[in-house]
C-alpha cells in the first residue's frame, strides 16, 4: 500500500492565552484517549528539557535578555529538535497531544511587532497539526484567574495583543472552544472535536506541513 494510506497517530495541538486552562484540558484529553485504548502522549512547548529550552526558560524567568528575533528562532528550534521524534512517534501509531505549537510562536513574537511572515517562515516545513484546539478566554477573564506566575508574558496589556494575533490566525481548520464555560463541558467539547481526527488519522490520512 503507498505510504500516504498507512495508520498513524493524529497530531492534536492545544492553544490560548495563558491561563486559558490549556494545560489542565490537556491531561483530561490525555485520559480519554487513553481509556478509549489509543497510545497517546502529552507534550508541550516550550520543551524545556533540551538545552535550547534551557535558553528559552532562562529567557521566561527574566534571567536572561535576549533580541525579540533571536528568542523567536529559539522557539523554532525548539520544535524542530523535536521534530523527528514526533514523525516517528505519529508513524508508530502514537497521537500526540501537544500543548501549544508554531501559533503560539507567531503569535507571542508578532505581538511584539515582528512582521508575521518573518515569524511564520522558520516554521515551514514543521509537522501540520490535524486540528488545531483554540481556548477562547478574554485577556481580562484569564489575567483574575488566579493570578499569573510571573514570567516574561504574563501581563494584561501584552496579553491583548497575543489575542489579537492568535485571532488573525484562526481560519476555519480551527476549533474555537469558549474556554469561559465549566471545566466539564470544555472537556466534553475537546473529545468530541478529536475523536474524528484520531480515527481518521488511524484510517490513513495523510501527513502535512506548516503552512499547509
Ligand atoms: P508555557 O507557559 O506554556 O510553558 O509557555 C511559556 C511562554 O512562552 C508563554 O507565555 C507562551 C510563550 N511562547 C512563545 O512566546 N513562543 C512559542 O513558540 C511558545 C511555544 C511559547
Amino acid at each position: 500500500r503507498a505510504s500516504s494510506s498507512e495508520s498513524r497517530g493524529a497530531l492534536i495541538v492545544l492553544e490560548g492565552l495563558d491561563r486559558s486552562g490549556k494545560t489542565s484540558q490537556s491531561s483530561r484529553l490525555l485520559s480519554y484517549l487513553e481509556g478509549l485504548g489509543h497510545s497517546t502522549e502529552l507534550w508541550r512547548f516550550p520543551d524545556r528539557n533540551t538545552s535550547v529550552g534551557q535558553m528559552i526558560s532562562a529567557y521566561l524567568s527574566n534571567k536572561s535578555h535576549l533580541d525579540d528575533r533571536t528568542i523567536h528562532l529559539l522557539f523554532s528550534a525548539n520544535r524542530w529538535e523535536k521534530r523527528s521524534l514526533m514523525e516517528t512517534q505519529l508513524k508508530n501509531g502514537t497521537t500526540l497531544i501537544i500543548d501549544r505549537y508554531s501559533y503560539s510562536g507567531v503569535a507571542f513574537s508578532s505581538a511584539k511587532g515582528l512582521d508575521i511572515e518573518w515569524c511564520k517562515a522558520p516554521e515551514v516545513g514543521l509537522l501540520a497539526p490535524d486540528i488545531v484546539l483554540y481556548l477562547d478566554i478574554p485577556p481580562e477573564k484569564a489575567a483574575e484567574r488566579g493570578g499569573y506566575g510571573g514570567e516574561r508574558y504574563e501581563q494584561l496589556e501584552f496579553q491583548r495583543k497575543v489575542a489579537k494575533c492568535y485571532q488573525a490566525q484562526c481560519d476555519s481548520s480551527w476549533k474555537v472552544i469558549d474556554a469561559c464555560q465549566p471545566i466539564e463541558d470544555i472537556e466534553k467539547q475537546l473529545q468530541d472535536a478529536v475523536l474524528d481526527h484520531v480515527i481518521a488519522c488511524e484510517r490513513g490520512r495523510p501527513l502535512s506541513y506548516l503552512w499547509p
